[in-house]
């Protein structure tokens, strides 16, 4: 009986310290607490990502090819199974650095031992949460579809945790929203020094209209699209811009998402141009959306 005890404590010891070895990029931290956030669904589909993969590589490349180190990305919460760890992996060496490497971070420990077959030169798993068990700073983290499962009120000190984890010059973290196969996608992406931009990003033959987006806002958001927040005065100001660039639609949803972002721009700081918006994005300083109140004195700011 004893024996049998002992048996099973050392595997499960072993186990433990299987997940806990299962990145071997940049070595992993050692962990001395438990992972800190909780499990939840692990709803993830293939290309579901794309978008967001497309934005980091175009808006984020060429800070992680000037990094002397091969860059080092996080995907965060990757889910049921690890494709959007492969995809973020192939994208990133595809369209951003060749030399890029991924570690897909669960809270999941069945999901992390899933995951184990599909690790390969450049991209383990490993056991963790929102304390990002990789061992030094790290370029790129992203959160998909993981904050919308927590509280509003956990958001700010997440991603403060999140933001001490990149690299101090270039790191980028990401952190949105989108729906199952990745049509409709809203994100944050945050400096080490905090929110940065909000990025709208859809494929346009889908679109009525751009408020349709709203119920993919990050948590950050999507409780203040009410009267009185900026977010909310964001997405009435769009819909009106795109109702107003309706003679466009006959030269397809492109040119009428183009002409709209065009109309936007007079009264909302975009941070970008043509280029994006023709793929069906559009982004604006954080601090324009910033839930009201978001950084006063006794509220959580990060
Ligand atoms: C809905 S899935 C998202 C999967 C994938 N990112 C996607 O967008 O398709 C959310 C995953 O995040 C994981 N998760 C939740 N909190 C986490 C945390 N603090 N650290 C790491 N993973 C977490 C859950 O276990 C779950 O598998």
């Amino acid at each position: 009986m004893r024996l049998r005890l002992r048996l099973r404590l050392r595997l499960r010891l072993r186990l433990r310290l299987r997940l806990r070895g299962a990145s071997t990029l940049g070595g992993m931290a050692p962990r001395m607490t438990r992972p800190v956030g909780t499990p939840t669904r692990g709803t993830t589909n293939p290309n579901r990502l794309r978008r967001m993969d497309r934005w980091i590589a175009a808006s984020h490349g060429a800070v992680l090819r000037r990094a002397d180190a091969p860059p080092v990305a996080v995907d965060l919460g990757y889910g049921a199974a690890p494709w959007t760890a492969v995809e973020l992996l192939d994208r990133l060496r595809r369209d951003a650095d060749p030399r890029a490497r991924v570690v897909g971070v669960e809270i999941d420990p069945a999901r992390v031992a899933a995951a184990q077959p599909y690790a390969r030169e450049g991209l383990s798993f490993a056991h963790g949460g929102f304390e990002v068990p990789v061992a030094g700073p790290v370029d790129l983290i992203r959160a998909a579809n993981v904050l919308r499962q927590y509280d509003e009120d956990r958001v700010a000190d997440v991603w403060a945790r999140l933001c001490a984890r990149l690299t101090p010059r270039g790191g980028l973290l990401v952190e949105g929203t989108c729906d199952e196969i990745g049509r409709r996608h809203v994100w944050v992406a945050l400096g080490p020094e905090g929110p940065r931009t909000v990025t709208f990003a859809t494929r346009l033959g889908s679109l009525d209209r751009p408020s349709d987006l709203a119920e993919r806002l990050p948590k950050a958001l999507i409780h203040r699209n009410v009267p009185g927040e900026p977010v909310h005065a964001f997405l009435r100001d769009f819909d009106r811009a795109w109702a107003a660039a309706a003679p466009y639609a006959s030269l397809g949803a492109r040119q009428r998402w183009i002409a709209t972002a065009s109309a936007l721009a007079a009264d909302w700081p975009l941070t970008d141009g043509r280029g994006r918006w023709r793929q069906g994005e559009l982004t604006v300083r954080w601090d324009a959306l910033a839930p009201r109140g978001w950084g006063a004195p006794g509220t959580p700011p990060p």
